[in-house]
């Protein structure tokens, strides 16, 4: 082979080589073979160069010296591909840092609400459960709600088009957890102790203190001889669980179709009252229509508004936060 074809033998090998170097270490070993200067291919290029006679020098010399510097640039190009991190699609760089995981935590709401049944449980109050969609009987009649009260106006609740065709009468979604009472009352005998979280639904003008779904705890004692005290007793023991010991309680008279005597009650906290929801005896008309003796048995019944007391506990100022799922706002219960 004649120096000419030797030089392009050199440069394709050398291109070939450079292409394949796969990492740094495979590069340099390529680097030394076909660019050291005490051995290897250019070394042996430039012996035979030595031997070509004088006057075809010149013209060899200077292809060489084209080819050399091809091949260097061409080096140091692979170097840098081989440094880059590596950006292609689906490429992993396991060397980065990792991301934090960032875990999700359980919504205030929730938070709430499992307080409120654990303090109700050391009360001896069980939890009792009833559907969201709702009869009228359940919702209203046997609550003492009757048919031309102004409570049961269509536009004050949302009833169910599809599933009142479903079910073969009225349905709504229940505007209040008072139904609970209803269904414990007529599937269990005195004494009953329960409490009932849950969603309840009003077509209500959504602002910072409305919303048209919000969250109720229900309680329901009924035995021989439960009294008003019993009641506020209750009342009493669930704030100062809690919110704390400081707590006081105070009632004020009122009126529910399903209690007599009702009351609203407030708590004190923070040096403010705080309206918390409704209460009172349960109607002998309520005790009637599940089929329990009034004349035997009394009870009571209170219901508070869920929002109510973790707004206050936390210092939400606005219902809505509560179900925008932004992560801005839950994160703060996480
Ligand atoms: N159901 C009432 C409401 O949604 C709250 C309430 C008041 C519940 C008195 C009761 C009660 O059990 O006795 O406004």
């Amino acid at each position: 082979m004649d120096a000419v074809a030797q030089i392009a033998a050199y440069e394709s090998d050398a291109l070939a080589a450079l292409a394949a170097a796969a990492s740094a270490d495979d590069l340099e070993a390529v680097r030394i073979k076909f660019l050291g200067k005490k051995q290897g291919r250019l070394k042996d290029l430039q012996t035979l160069i030595g031997k070509v006679p004088a006057d075809e020098r010149p013209a060899i010399g200077k292809r060489f010296n084209e080819v050399k510097d091809r091949v260097t640039a061409a080096c140091e190009v692979r170097q840098s591909e081989l440094l880059k991190p590596r950006q292609s699609a689906g490429a992993i760089d396991v060397t980065l840092p990792g991301l934090p995981l960032r875990l999700g935590g359980v919504h205030p709401l929730t938070q709430t609400i499992q307080e409120f049944r654990d303090v109700m449980a050391r009360l001896g109050f069980s939890v009792a459960d009833g559907p969201e969609v709702e009869d009228e009987w359940h919702n209203f009649e046997a609550l003492n709600i009757p048919a031309d009260h102004p409570a049961r106006d269509p536009l004050e609740n949302f009833y169910v088009a599809a599933a009142e065709a479903l079910a073969g009468g009225p349905r709504l979604l229940r505007s209040q957890t008072s139904t609970v009472q209803i269904r414990v009352m007529e599937r269990t005998r005195p004494p009953v102790r329960i409490v009932s979280l849950g969603r309840v639904y009003r077509p209500d003008a959504i602002d910072a203190t409305h919303s048209c779904m919000f969250h109720q705890m229900e309680g329901l004692m009924v035995d021989r001889g439960v009294t008003m005290a019993h009641l506020k007793t209750v009342l009493r023991q669930f704030a100062t669980a809690y919110l704390g010991d400081s707590v006081e309680i105070r009632f004020r008279p009122s009126f529910f179709p399903f209690t007599e005597p009702s009351v609203e009650f407030d708590m004190r906290w923070r040096d403010r009252w705080l309206e918390v929801g409704g209460a009172g005896m349960v109607d002998p008309n309520v005790l009637g229509a599940v089929g329990y003796d009034p004349e035997v048995y009394t009870g009571f019944a209170f219901g508070l508004g869920i929002e109510r007391f973790c707004m206050q506990r936390y210092g939400v100022t606005d219902i809505r936060n509560f179900y925008e799922s932004d992560v801005r706002f839950l994160r703060q219960f996480a």
